[in-house]
């Protein structure tokens, strides 16, 4: 029987914060128990747009492991490495660039959006074009099957499965495959052959499911065909022959929004964070000084909670009752401001107490982080090792 495979990965960009814990890590932690999961620090990805300044990698690395351990993630369930430490990577990226139409890469979506949007940043390199590429590799080198990503990673998840096919369609079948499968449609008569090339186009050009089932169903009326043509054209049809990479899923990570102190998204380029191993008094402090409704410039104004972020918060943390509590007092401006952003302080330093909890052992013993990573890297790569055996194998590659 098959078994799913889970593989993420995050840049290390530094200290990760209450909005990465709610978005991505405590799934991570969910789906440790349900999968085989391998998550690793993407570390080369971070150079594709910090090509200029790798100096703060190492430590990025070393100190987004340890929030990921604190967060819970288990090295006795999951496999935690580091990209780098798992040249295989970068072998099969090779691979894999060689056969990769440059208008596929240029046509991510992301590709125009992020050089856009880190502007102050030159982006017209080889490695930027290339990162989704490179995505794939980490993905297809696990033949992992599910991976958990936000939003803005579909494009990629997709891209990969294109890669997964186009690979498997030129180097997963029997020699002379091509040939064989030309000859058969010619079998089919000059009409029917017309139509399966044009519904075979269709379906591998534009993926169009409707195109698929058509061509399908003319294969099966086809009754003069015999069983290897007939086979041979249905995977020459949708470009399956032997199955050597696995066309991964996205996992779509369904997490509330987690907000920032400002009320926007909680994210390190608006400066509105918690991070994970926040000192208490810092908790305090960044909560005590929040934005409130401008409104309520003495505690007998009246406010509205929508136009408050701690609001957010409450919407997040409370229960119900102290929910009421807040709407009610602060429209009516039975409470203050401070007192009302006590019960949110509470919360979130009982959200981040069994972080830190776990933490401590962590920090004060970077050896067992470092161990733990090293295991984690041994483990991936007989993983990818395997994989790269049959990539070479399929590509002719195993020569000596
Ligand atoms: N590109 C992802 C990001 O920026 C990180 C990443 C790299 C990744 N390789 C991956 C995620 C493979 C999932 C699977 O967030
Ligand atoms: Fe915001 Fe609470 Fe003050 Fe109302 S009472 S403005 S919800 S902090």
């Amino acid at each position: 029987m098959y078994v799913s495979r889970v593989l993420s990965g995050m840049r290390p960009t530094g200290r990760l914060h209450l909005g990465h814990y709610h978005g991505v890590l405590a799934n991570w932690v969910r789906l440790q128990h349900e999968y085989p999961c391998l998550f690793f620090v993407a570390d080369w990805h971070a150079l594709t747009t910090s090509y200029d300044d790798p100096a703060s990698i190492a430590e990025n690395a070393h100190q987004m492991v340890i929030d990921w351990l604190a967060a819970g993630v288990d090295p006795q369930q999951a496999t935690i490495f580091i990209q780098s430490k798992v040249p295989e990577h970068a072998e099969l990226f090779l691979l894999l660039s060689m056969m990769t139409p440059q208008s596929w890469l240029e046509r991510v979506p992301t590709y125009k959006d992020q050089q856009e949007k880190l502007s102050h940043k030159d982006l017209s390199t080889y490695g930027f074009l290339g990162y989704p590429l490179l995505q794939a590799a980490d993905i297809l080198i696990y033949r992992a099957d599910k991976v958990p990503v936000g939003e803005d990673q579909l494009p990629h998840i997709e891209f990969a499965r294109e890669i997964a096919r186009r690979f498997n369609h030129l180097y997963g079948r029997e020699p002379g495959f091509e040939e064989k499968a030309k000859e058969a449609v010619k079998k089919l008569g000059s009409k029917r052959a017309r139509l399966y090339e044009e519904l075979r186009v269709r379906y591998r050009e534009k993926g169009e499911e409707d195109a698929l089932k058509a061509a399908h169903a003319l294969l099966e009326e086809a009754s003069s065909l015999s069983l290897g043509d007939r086979e041979r054209l249905f995977g020459y049809l949708e470009g399956s022959g032997k199955m050597i990479l696995a066309e991964p899923e996205a996992l779509l990570t369904h997490a509330a929004r987690m907000p920032g102190l400002d009320g926007q998204k909680m994210s390190k380029s608006y400066n509105n964070t918690i991070a994970l191993r926040e000192e208490e008094e810092t908790v305090r402090k960044k909560i005590r000084t929040m934005q409130t409704d401008p409104a309520r410039v003495r505690r007998s104004d009246p406010g509205e909670p929508e136009k408050c972020p701690v609001w957010q918060f409450h919407k997040l943390y409370s229960e119900e009752s102290i929910q009421g509590w807040v709407a009610q007092g602060c429209r009516a401006a039975t409470i203050g401001c401070l007192e009302c952003k006590e019960p949110v302080i509470d919360a979130v330093l009982r959200d981040l107490a069994p972080i830190r909890e776990r933490a401590r052992l962590y920090e004060e013993d970077p050896q067992l982080v470092r161990n733990i990573v090293a295991d984690g890297c041994e483990k991936a790569r007989k993983l990818a090792q395997e994989t790269m055996r049959d990539v070479r194998e399929a590509m002719g590659l195993d020569y000596s």
